[in-house]
């Protein structure tokens, strides 16, 4: 069974949720287009050849993906925007300058392609590289090794003038000049390609792939959250990470699953970067494809909904399985992934086999889905207060948006969740309070916040997740983080703990928290930041400390 939530707190609207210090996602989470055109105000969706062909990559696969997605009905239904990935161009550029396109590939050129692709109601994106040299070595648009001149401008012009509506620019062989910290030198050469592509006249959304050169492991490094904090500043979506396992013709049957969970399990604490024009993008929908059962094919489309990611197919169009093409065309899970209020869902709770994800809606619903690490299938109850609606005198009204049927949910939600399945609701509720954030809160090392007791009374450690009672939390509207009715608070010794909630800060300081997008976690009165104590040392309580610079140690993720 999964575990439980349960709420105390009166609820919020939709839009007062943004009104909170404690919200994880202000509004928008300040939302900068590369032109004044607002761009990507919901998740790009569309169709990249990388996963699937890599560098054996022409003109007529491409168009024969491009028809395959009007003829299966998924264009019309967003998929819309076709980008070729590297190894499109020639070695050398021209005496011009200019990029070359391999003719032998791309007998047309890029400008026909843009062409075809837009006579059929469909988008135009394309590679490149923010470096010397793209992944696979073919010319980047970035300065030389050792310094020079950069492409950027004279490659955005080229693009615009082929009519790209999207450029995937990567981040291989960027050079970084002596003197400067490789975080500087990816700021710099981003800030640029975005300038370039502004001047070029035409509104292309920026894929930028700077943080996928910073990421160190699941919970990255203090570089990694700098990349992150900057990059939505010109992009419109970003990479953060690993690669999606690519298809492999000589062993078409291996499994890509933990692939599928590793790139979730980066992407899902990263919320609070994400709305509307600022997208995290944990890379391909690689559902229907081969490697992945049907069951594990619904759980990519429905995680990657829950999380507004980028619905970017890669695969062939046409060889999708029935089951993957029916996950990947519902119209229900792409409405969820496209909601126009752009909040990334939460992990509200976690244990080895379940995970709780839960997403506030424009309209007041919530969507909750539940993952099942596990092979078999298994009963599911997921009680309403568990993903914040308390108080109902009547219930929620939930669609499972698998099948379309909807039914009157009144103390739990319950079902069952084949293996390595996801089930997916979408919850209207009727006579709750308004809906409180409630569940973990994470931090360094995926751990949770825990209020055990097992080192004293009111003692807050970290801890696996566990999903258990005592790590759910509440996101109160006053500031404060609630657990079992206790308020997160500052003891002696900047040692934190759980303590009567006071109404008069003035008799009880340190219990007013908010949330800041870099993850920290400040208290009001002594500006410091909650800090998870050190790996090493599991036992040892979480305390205050003075706030530094994307420490990973006061970086958190909240529930929403
Ligand atoms: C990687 C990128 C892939 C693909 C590849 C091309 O860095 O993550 O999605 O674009 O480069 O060489």
């Amino acid at each position: 069974m999964p575990p439980r939530l349960r709420a105390t707190l009166p609820c919020l609207t939709a839009a007062a949720l943004f009104a909170l210090a404690l919200s994880p996602a202000p509004v928008a989470a300040e939302p900068r287009a590369t032109s004044d055109t607002p761009l990507a105000l919901t998740p790009p969706m569309g169709w990249n050849n990388w996963a699937h062909y890599m560098c054996d990559i022409d003109e007529a696969k491409v168009v024969a993906n491009a028809d395959a997605l009007v003829s299966t009905g998924l264009a019309a239904k967003g998929y819309d925007t076709v980008t070729v990935d590297d190894c499109w161009m020639t070695r050398s550029r021209d005496a011009q300058g200019a990029l070359v396109v391999d003719t032998a590939k791309f007998p047309h050129g890029m400008a026909w392609l843009g062409e075809y692709l837009h006579a059929k109601g469909l988008k135009f994106g394309i590679y490149q590289d923010a470096g010397s040299l793209t992944c696979e070595k073919y010319p980047g648009s970035g300065a030389p090794q050792g310094g020079g001149e950069n492409h950027y401008a004279q490659d955005a012009r080229q693009f615009a003038s082929w009519e790209v509506d999207y450029v995937k620019m990567d981040g291989c062989n960027l050079w970084i000049p002596e003197g400067m910290t490789k975080e500087q030198a990816y700021r710099d050469a981003y800030n640029a390609v975005a300038k370039a592509l502004r001047e070029s006249g035409r509104d292309m959304v920026l894929s930028a792939s700077a943080p996928a050169y910073f990421q160190q492991g699941e919970w990255g490094g203090s570089d990694w959250h700098r990349v992150l904090g900057w990059v939505g500043e010109t992009g419109q979506l970003w990479r953060e990470g690993k690669d999606i396992k690519v298809y492999n013709p000589a062993a078409p049957a291996t499994s890509r699953w933990s692939a599928v969970l590793g790139n979730y399990g980066y992407n899902r604490w990263l919320g609070r970067y994400a709305g509307p024009g600022n997208w995290n993008d944990p890379d391909f929908l690689i559902a229907g494809a081969p490697g992945l059962t049907a069951a594990e094919s619904r759980s990519q489309v429905a995680l990657w909904a829950m999380m507004a990611s980028p619905f970017i197919l890669s695969s062939d169009v046409s060889k999708l399985t029935p089951a993957g093409l029916t996950a990947l065309g519902n119209t229900r899970m792409i409405r969820l992934d496209q909601d126009p209020m752009g909040r990334q869902g939460a992990v509200v709770s976690s244990n080895a086999t379940f995970e709780i994800l839960v997403r506030p809606l424009a309209n007041g619903d919530r969507a909750v889905a539940v993952l099942n690490r596990s092979a078999t299938a298994r009963d599911i109850n997921v009680p309403l207060d568990e993903i914040g609606l308390t108080d109902c005198t009547v219930g929620a009204d939930a669609e499972d948006l698998w099948s379309g049927t909807r039914r009157e949910v009144s103390g739990a939600l319950t079902g069952k969740v084949a293996g390595h399945d996801t089930g997916v609701w979408r919850l209207t509720p009727h006579g709750c309070a308004e809906a409180v954030p409630t569940g973990q809160i994470v931090g360094d090392g995926a751990r949770c916040a825990d209020g055990a007791n097992t080192t004293g009374v009111g003692a807050v450690v970290m801890a696996a997740c566990t999903g258990a009672p005592d790590q759910r939390w509440t996101v109160g509207k006053d500031a404060r983080l609630r657990l079992a009715g206790e308020c997160l608070s500052v003891g002696e010794d900047r040692v934190v703990e759980l303590a009567d909630c006071s109404n008069r800060p003035q008799e009880q300081p340190g219990q007013s928290w908010s949330h800041r997008r870099d993850g920290a976690l400040v208290e009001e009165v002594s500006g410091m930041c909650l800090t998870a104590p050190a790996a090493a040392a599991p036992a040892e309580r979480l305390r205050l400390t003075d706030c530094g610079d994307h420490r990973v140690d006061q970086t958190w993720a909240l529930p929403v």
